[in-house]
């Protein structure tokens, strides 16, 4: 069987599945110089035009905020979202885009909520992530509390926590406990690590997907992004009905 599936994953699809089905992404680093991401306004356009030449009508652009080191907020991507839309209108790109945040959760995660501030998107759905190091030893009480405040928590990319590989039922908790998983869709061609595309085929054989996001930070992200359409897992992810992108 193991040398089924290994024909299966290393194979590539002849034809590119077409991502305009997606509609919308909703993980990506395009204001221009405040995370990791875009640079400078140049460089968010020719992202999003990238992204619009893939065939999404919609992006939802979340900058990192991570405590001491991306002090981020409403104050500077609000305005950062504007200063794109009116770039994009300029040069007659259509495409719609709004903004809201990936939250990593850290120390200083449980003042932000509590403040009652946080960036949300669609239906009061929350992007957050954790550190790739460890677990954080709090993350069941801050996200009980904040579903009790009627948020929706979208786990970015749970393929990339390697500190939970060999403890799936972790993922199984978190999914139990109504956790939504976003997968980056470019972790499907090996761009992270062969032990990366191995986690992001399991979640998808086991249907616990529930977005597609590019987490696009610049043109390499968006050449890995070109490629992850040519493998059958992708297909696979898409066909199984599950995502969530095209309602938001
Ligand atoms: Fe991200």
């Amino acid at each position: 069987m193991q040398i089924f599936k290994n024909l299966f994953s290393s194979s590539k699809l002849t034809k590119p599945i077409d991502l305009s089905v997606l509609k919308t992404d909703m993980h990506s680093h395009l204001i221009p110089g405040i995370d990791d991401g875009a640079e400078s306004l140049d460089k968010s356009i020719e992202l999003i035009t990238g992204l619009a030449q893939l065939g999404y009508q919609k992006l939802i652009t979340t900058p990192h905020i991570q405590g001491d080191f991306y002090k981020n907020s409403r104050q500077n991507i609000l305005p950062g979202l504007e200063q794109i839309r009116r770039e994009l209108k300029k040069q007659n790109i259509s495409i719609q885009i709004d903004a809201a945040a990936e939250y990593l959760i850290d120390d200083q995660f449980e003042a932000k909520y509590k403040s009652g501030d946080l960036i949300t998107f669609g239906d009061k759905y929350l992007l957050v992530e954790f550190s790739y190091f460890n677990e954080h030893p709090n993350w069941k009480r801050f996200f009980f509390e904040l579903q009790i405040e009627g948020f929706n928590i979208i786990l970015a990319h749970p393929e990339r926590y390697s500190y939970w590989y060999r403890n799936f039922s972790k993922y199984e908790e978190l999914k139990d406990r109504g956790i939504l998983f976003q997968l980056n869709t470019i972790s499907l061609t090996g761009y992270y690590s062969i032990e990366v595309k191995k986690m992001a085929e399991t979640f998808i054989d086991k249907e616990m997907i529930d977005f597609a996001g590019s987490d696009l930070h610049n043109l390499i992200y968006l050449e890995a992004l070109q490629n992850a359409r040519f493998e059958h897992y992708l297909e696979k992810l898409i066909n199984s009905g599950k995502l969530l992108n095209a309602k938001l």
